[in-house]
């Protein structure tokens, strides 16, 4: 054999190993819990023990009003449930749901309103999804396009809660090629995450501050919850239906996947 032909070779091997991966890849796309459900939370850390009922709490309906920044990095709960240590001596003084929950710009801690919370309903004030409706659509997720929700000004969240500061401006676009033949590079945009996150959300806890250097950046990962994954499965957009809005030259995805299986 010659060089050349011992390269198609290798190449045609690595080709079948991509399309094997994928395959794998897609059969373990994890379940999704319906629109007006997906990311919401039930929290339990300490209630049980503390005597109440778990807390509940809704991504979609606060997100409406406040970036995620507002919250995991103004307020700093952390993005992994049940890790932050909330209680109700913080909450009273307000840390935590007590720097909105006062009594007036939401509810407050009064016996009143103690089931608003811990009620450990995780579909609690689900009859005002609706409300939604008039927003544009993605699949799956909350069947919402919060990208074009925010671009077209059909909602205006706010970036922080102490002070008028502006978000810094970011504009570094990220073409990550994938070691696997045959699938399209991913496009990642910082101004896109910029409308909602601090560049401390993601550096360097969960992405390396240098293109391509993130060491395991896989989908297999990402299925399970980590990089991109940490939000994209919980509250940003899922990857269901949804692989071309992170690859976008991909040709059909899912449909091809499937039928070579
Ligand atoms: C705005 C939502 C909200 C309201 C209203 C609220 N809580 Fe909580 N509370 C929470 C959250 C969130 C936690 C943390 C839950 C966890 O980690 O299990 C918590 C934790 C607790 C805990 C366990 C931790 C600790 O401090 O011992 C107790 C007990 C508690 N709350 C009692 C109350 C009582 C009593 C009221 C009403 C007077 C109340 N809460 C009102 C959200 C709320
Ligand atoms: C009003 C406050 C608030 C806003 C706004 C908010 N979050 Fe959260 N988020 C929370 C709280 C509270 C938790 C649970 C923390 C805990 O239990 O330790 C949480 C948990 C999470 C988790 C973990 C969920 C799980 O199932 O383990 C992710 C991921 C997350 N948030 C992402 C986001 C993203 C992305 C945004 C913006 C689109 C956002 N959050 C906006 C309050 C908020
Ligand atoms: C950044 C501000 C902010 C934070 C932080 C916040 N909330 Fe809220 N929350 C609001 C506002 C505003 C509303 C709607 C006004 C109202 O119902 O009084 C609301 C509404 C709610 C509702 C009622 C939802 C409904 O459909 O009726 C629940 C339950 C709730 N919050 C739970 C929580 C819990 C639990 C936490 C902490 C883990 C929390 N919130 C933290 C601002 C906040
Ligand atoms: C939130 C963004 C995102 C979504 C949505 C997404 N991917 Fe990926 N995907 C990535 C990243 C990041 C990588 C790793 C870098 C690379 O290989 O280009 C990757 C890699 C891959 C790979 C290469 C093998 C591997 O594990 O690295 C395949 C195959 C793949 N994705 C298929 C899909 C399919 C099929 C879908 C839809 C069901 C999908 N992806 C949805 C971000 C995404
Ligand atoms: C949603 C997650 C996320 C947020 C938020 C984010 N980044 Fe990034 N950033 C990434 C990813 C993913 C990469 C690529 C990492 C890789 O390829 O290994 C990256 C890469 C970078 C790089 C390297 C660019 C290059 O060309 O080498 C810099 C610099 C950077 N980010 C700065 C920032 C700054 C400044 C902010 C806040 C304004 C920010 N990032 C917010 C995810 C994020
Ligand atoms: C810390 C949370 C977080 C992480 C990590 C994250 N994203 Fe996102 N991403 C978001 C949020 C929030 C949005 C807004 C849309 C939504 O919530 O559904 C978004 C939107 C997007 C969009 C939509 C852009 C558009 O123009 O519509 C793409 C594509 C995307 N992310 C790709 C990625 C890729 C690729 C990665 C990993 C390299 C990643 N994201 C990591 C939170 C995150």
């Amino acid at each position: 054999m010659n060089k050349k032909i011992i390269s198609y070779a290798v190449i045609f091997v690595l080709m079948l190993a991509g399309v094997s991966f994928a395959q794998s890849v897609w059969w373990k796309l994890p379940p999704l819990p319906p629109p007006e459900i997906y990311g919401n939370i039930v929290i339990d850390r300490a209630s049980t023990q503390g005597g109440v009922k778990p807390a509940t709490f809704s991504h979609w309906s606060h997100r409406v009003k406040y970036t995620c920044r507002v919250c995991h990095y103004e307020i700093e709960f952390n993005m992994m449930i049940n890790t932050t240590m909330i209680t109700e001596e913080a909450n009273v003084h307000g840390r935590y749901c007590g720097e909105c929950h006062d009594g007036k710009t939401a509810f407050g801690h009064t016996k009143e309103n103690c089931d608003k919370c811990h009620n450990g309903d995780i579909a609690y004030g689900t009859k005002k999804f609706v409300e939604l409706s008039y927003l544009p659509s993605l699949p799956n997720g909350n069947k919402v396009d919060w990208v074009k929700a925010i671009d077209e000004g059909l909602i205006t969240p706010r970036n922080y809660l102490r002070d008028d500061a502006k978000p810094i401006e970011f504009e570094r676009i990220i073409e990550i090629e994938s070691p696997w033949a045959g699938i399209s590079p991913v496009i990642f945009k910082h101004a896109v995450h910029g409308k909602w996150l601090d560049c401390s959300n993601c550096h360097p806890e969960i992405f390396s501050v240098e293109a391509e250097a993130t060491e395991e950046l896989a989908m297999e990962y990402i299925l399970k919850y980590e990089f991109c994954g940490v939000c994209h499965g919980r509250v940003a957009f899922p990857p269901k239906d949804n692989c071309k809005k992170c690859h976008p030259q991909m040709k059909h995805p899912g449909k091809d996947m499937q039928q070579a299986h």
